[in-house]
Order: structure tokens, then sequence, then C-alpha cells
């Protein structure tokens, strides 16, 4: 990005005044500036809150992979794009030029129309974080494909669930991934998964592992021999703006996942943009993001966004602990990297280790620490900042969400003074209002709310695939006018945001989104299960940990609890996957409600934490009793 960067604080409030006072003529530059249009548009954004019908770069015409690959290879061309960090550190390192990926991307491209895939097919990618992934994400994208990665940690109900939704026609897979000392087979879930499905005509294997597994006549091949016959060249599908580039689904407040719809020009825009003003990204830095390419993380800032500044960026198989605590530390050392990117989780997680194992490394070459996900807390924030960062590299606590692409508020480094726990500032193009239950707009600073954003940024989500209603009343209707983003937030006196948490039936568990509503609706389908209800409570790894009050049918049962609890678990991990397990068990004769029949989860959350005497409001309850006696099970 060209003459993009903020430089100082004066700077920022600069650039943050003209993007808020004319959004349009802001980002009609930095897209002029800084990508290669077939054709440029007509008018920068049009858009209605209300419907949620919102447009950037109307009728224009680009292809996201000449942005992110082909035109760097003017003068990029033998520049490392992409470096694969195996699982197991004695595994040799994979290192792809952009010349390299775009061959790679090419030929996988001509791999998908050969067999059949056209522009708007969707395609599901559930494979391990692997070179294929990125690859095949680029290659959808270079055909107008729409990708539709499915985390490699999903259950084959959740794949087949995702599958139906968006009627993949494709699946590509591999034949098992490797997870720290374990492996797994990612093909036999895909298997299961398509037993529940119809639309799938076609599955690509990639071989990472040497299982076994069985090759289905017909429908499933092995993607290596397609791609030595196939052609190196690839001739771009021409996209408009608004076309999808891809669907990612998120957790609810009901039990369907949502399939969060990005389009091409905005998202592009949004992501090249951010990228290079939150992690101060400059020509020849090392970007490293820890997360899963699985989640919006991923899409957003190990691939897209590194991509498109023609970065070179890190793609990471393994674990933080595999082979011992030091991996991410070794990892930094080895290739030298400058930015680092992970999520408050693994952050705790590694700071209970002894501090041997980070302060023994040389990390004098990071500059920038992120954190996202989750809120970080203070003793976190620390640690990480004196044994990480070691009190040289600012830490960039960014706020976002798979809805809004990328990322909302962050401090920029070197520029916006930071704060413990604070994600500080608004970046440009970014309206962020606080609002209370009365919908009214709370003014001034020093005080807490629902957040809201007031005007449309390039990187907002235009729908939920297959249901516009439901984007309107998930996200447009508690605050007519408005983005709602599910998260409270307080303001410090000086204008600094810092995020409380969901405000919402979701629930962040070691930094994934988690509805209450899927996993309740799964435990009800044990035979001995009456009712539940998920709540959460602090842990001091994951941020929340998931506790379930469950009523049996027949309350006197003498089963043995112990079994049903991992019962219970066996439910959960098979409809959702094992991120969803429950870490507390709590069976209780009844849930409480309100007389019109509302479980009242304030008080179970309340009871979860130990908190027993902050009830609050109890004279709604139409079964006091039930608490008593749950209080007293719990004791
Ligand atoms: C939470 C991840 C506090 C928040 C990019 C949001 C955060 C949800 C932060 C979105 C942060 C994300 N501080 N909370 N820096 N970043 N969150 O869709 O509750 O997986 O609504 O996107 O994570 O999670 P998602």
């Amino acid at each position: 990005m060209k003459n993009y960067q903020i430089e100082s604080l004066p700077d920022y409030f600069k650039q943050y005044k003209k993007s808020i006072k004319n959004p349009k003529k802001f980002w009609d530059k930095i897209a002029d500036d800084n990508f290669v249009w077939y054709q440029k548009w007509e008018k920068v954004v049009k858009y209605d809150m209300r419907e949620a019908k919102i447009e950037w770069f109307i009728n224009a015409k680009l292809n996201m992979t000449k942005n992110c690959i082909d035109r760097h290879l003017l003068n990029r061309s033998n520049k490392n794009a992409i470096i694969f960090e195996p699982n197991d550190p004695n595994e040799a390192v994979q290192y792809i030029t952009y010349q390299e990926l775009h061959e790679r991307v090419c030929k996988f491209a001509n791999v998908l129309r050969d067999q059949g895939i056209q522009k708007g097919d969707r395609v599901c990618i559930y494979l391990p974080m692997v070179p294929e992934l990125a690859i095949s994400m680029l290659a959808c994208a270079r055909i107008g494909a729409i990708h539709s990665v499915v985390f490699a940690g999903f259950s084959s109900s959740a794949i087949a669930a995702r599958i139906n939704d968006c009627e993949s026609k494709m699946v590509i897979t591999s034949n098992g991934s490797f997870r720290g000392d374990k492996t797994i087979n990612l093909k036999a879930l895909v298997d299961e998964a398509l037993e529940k499905t119809h639309t799938v005509e076609k599955v690509l294997l990639v071989k990472r592992t040497d299982i076994e597994v069985p090759v289905k006549e017909g429908r499933d091949q092995w993607i290596a021999p397609l791609l030595e016959k196939a052609s190196a060249d690839c001739v771009p599908e021409i996209m408009d703006a608004e076309d999808p580039l891809f669907i990612l689904y998120t957790s609810g407040s009901t039990g369907k996942p949502k399939g969060m719809l990005h389009t091409t020009a905005g998202y592009m825009v949004y992501t090249a943009y951010t990228f290079k003003n939150v992690f101060n990204y400059q020509e020849n830095d090392i970007f490293w993001c820890t997360a899963d390419i699985g989640w919006i993380t991923g899409h957003s800032y190990i691939l897209y966004g590194p991509l498109l500044n023609g970065a070179t960026t890190v793609i990471f198989e393994g674990v933080p602990s595999y082979p011992q605590p030091d991996r991410f530390w070794e990892v930094i050392d080895k290739h030298k990297v400058t930015q680092f990117y992970t999520a408050p989780t693994a952050i705790r997680a590694l700071a209970k280790e002894d501090t041997k194992w980070v302060d023994e490394h040389d990390l004098s070459s990071l500059k920038v620490i992120g954190s996202v996900g989750e809120p970080i807390n203070d003793e976190a924030w620390h640690w990480y900042n004196d044994h990480v960062g070691r009190k040289k590299c600012p830490i960039v606590d960014t706020w976002w969400q798979t809805e809004t692409g990328g990322i909302l508020i962050s401090p920029i480094p070197f520029v916006t003074p930071t704060k413990p726990t604070y994600a500080t500032l608004p970046l440009p193009g970014i309206q962020p209002v606080l609002l209370n239950d009365k919908r009214i707009e709370i003014i001034g600073n020093q005080t807490t709310g629902n957040l809201c954003i007031r005007y449309p940024w390039p990187g907002i989500a235009r729908s939920i695939w297959g249901d516009h209603q439901r984007y309107i009343e998930t996200y447009f209707s508690a605050y007519p006018g408005k983005y709602f983003t599910g998260d409270g937030a307080l303001r410090d006196e000086v204008g600094y945001y810092r995020i409380t948490g969901r405000v919402d039936d979701v629930i962040i568990v070691s930094g994934h989104n988690l509805g209450t509503a899927p996993i309740e609706d799964s435990i009800n389908e044990h035979p001995a299960v009456a009712e539940s209800a998920i709540v959460g409570y602090p842990h001091d790894i994951k941020g929340n940990a998931l506790y379930g009050f469950v009523m049996l049918k027949d309350i006197g049962e003498s089963r043995d609890k112990d079994n049903l609890r991992k019962e219970i678990n066996q439910i959960i991990t098979e409809q959702i996957g094992p991120i969803a397990k429950l870490d507390k068990i709590q069976f209780v004769s009844g849930l409480p409600k309100t007389r019109s029949g509302k479980i009242m989860r304030r008080i179970l959350r309340k009871i979860a934490e130990g908190a027993f005497d902050q009830f609050g409001d109890t004279s709604t309850l139409l079964n006091p009793e039930v608490v008593e006696e749950i209080k007293e099970g719990k004791l």
C-alpha cells in the first residue's frame, strides 16, 4: 500500500476525521491507488442500514488473485509469499515464492475448472493448516468459485450442516492432519458427513499423512496427479465488486450456524488497508498469525491481508506446546518473525509454563505483537508485553468479528499509546457508538453500553447465505439503522474502547465463538435428557468455560452420573466438535424460569460463577425453589 501508513497521533486524528467527514472520498482514494482493476467503480458506496443492503465500489471489476499474486510478479517474484512451518519441527520447512504460488494456484484453479467448478459454485474446504489450504482458497477466487472453509476441528455433523446450508458442489480435504502428537483422519469425517448431504459431486484429496483412506470411485480423486497434468496458465475470472468471495460460518444464538457472506472488492480493500496499518507492515517483514485459516482471523490476516500487501506470511501447522512449550518462540527466532499475532488463550496457557521457555529465545526480530479473539486480561497483557514484546513491541489488541471482515478497533503501533486491556481507538472509517437498553445513544466518555457501528465500512459482511432476513434481524434490528455487534464496551475518559464481552448467547471459549443454543440442542438429543441450559463461567486459561445445567427426564434415575456426563460430552463432540465440550455438568430437577417460560440464564451464570449473593431481581421467577436446590446441589 502506497503512502497509507498512519505516521503519528496527529496524523491518525487527521485521517480519522477525513474518513468520517467524507468516507466516499477516503475509500475511493485508497482503492484507486493500491489495487489492479479491470474496470473502476461508478460509485463508491450505496447502503441502506435498515434493509442491510450494503454495496461498495459499485460495478467495479476485478479478480482477487490478480491483486494477491499476479501483480507482485513484476518485482517480488522470488520473494517468499508463504513460509510453511510443519507440525513436526524435524520436517523440512517449505518456502513458496510468489512465482511458485502463482503457478500452484493456476494449476489448482485449472483442476477445479476441469472438475466442473464454475463461477458462483460453492466449494467446501476441510483441510489442515498446510499450503494447499491457502492455495485452494486462492484457486477458488481465481475462477470465481465461493470458498466455504470449515475448521478442521469440526465434527462430521457440523461439516454436513455447512455443506447442506450452502449446497457445496465439491469438498477438498486430506487423508489426515497432524496436531501435536495426534494424527486425525479428516477423510473419515468427510465420508460420514457426505452420508447426510446430497449436493457434493466431487471430493479432491490432498495427501498429508500415511493414513490409508477409501477412495470412492467417480467421486473422490487424489489431487496430486491432476495437478501434475494441469496447465500453469489460468485466465482469472472477471468478478464484479459485489460478487461473493467466500462464506464463513459463525455461531449464532439459534441452532443453525450463520454463513457470513463476504464479497470481493470491499473485503479486499479493507483487509489490505488494515493489515498495513495495524501491523505497521514494511516490505520484507515476516508476518506470523497463529490462528487457523478456518477462522476469519486466518482468512483476513494469514491469507488475504498479507498477500495483498506482497508480504511473507507464515503458515504454522502445529500447536504451541508441541514438542515443547517453546514452539512459538522457537519459530519466531527461526524465521525472524517481525509481527506476531495470537490469541489471549494461547498467551495465558504459555504464561503458565516456566518463563525459561520464552526467555531463553532470541525474539529480537519482533516489532509488533497482536492479540485477537477475546478480551485480553491485565495479567496476560503484561506477561505478553514483558516476556514476548520485551517492553519494546507495542501490543495491538485488535477487536473485530467474522462479520466485520477486518479489524475495527485497535491501536496503531508506534502511534496510539497502548493501555492494557483496551482495544483503544477505532480505525479510520469506523464509527463506533454505545447505546443503552432504551436504544439511546450514550454521548460522552467514561461510560458503558452496547457496541454498535453507525456507518458501513468496505469489509462488512453483506448477508447471511440464503437468509437475508436473519441478517437483518440479527445485526440491524436491535438498534435500527446501526450495525449491532453483540458486544458490550466501555469508553474511558479519553475515548478509548475496552470490549467487555458478549451481551448475547454467544460464549467465547479459548477464542472460539460458541452459541449456547446449538450445544443445548445436541445435549437434548440424549434420550435421558429433558432440558438443558449452558452458561459460561470464568476460566483462567480459556477465558470462559462451559457449565451445563441438565434436567433428566426421570429425576430419580439411578444411572451412573459420571457416565452420563461422558455421554453428554460425547454427543457434543459428535454434533459440533471437541471445542464445545462442557467443563462442568450439574444435574438439576428443573431450570429457573420466568413466568413466560424463559430460562433465567442470568441466575445460572451467577451460580456457575459461585456468586450466590448476586442474583439481582428474582421476583419474576416462576420456580424460586429450584434456585435454592441448584445452589445446594453445587455446594
Ligand atoms: C470477541 C474474531 C475483546 C468479541 C476476529 C467479538 C474480542 C468476537 C476481541 C468475534 C478483542 C474479538 N477484545 N473481544 N480484541 N476480538 N473479540 O467472529 O466478543 O471469531 O464479538 O472473530 O470475539 O469473534 P469471531
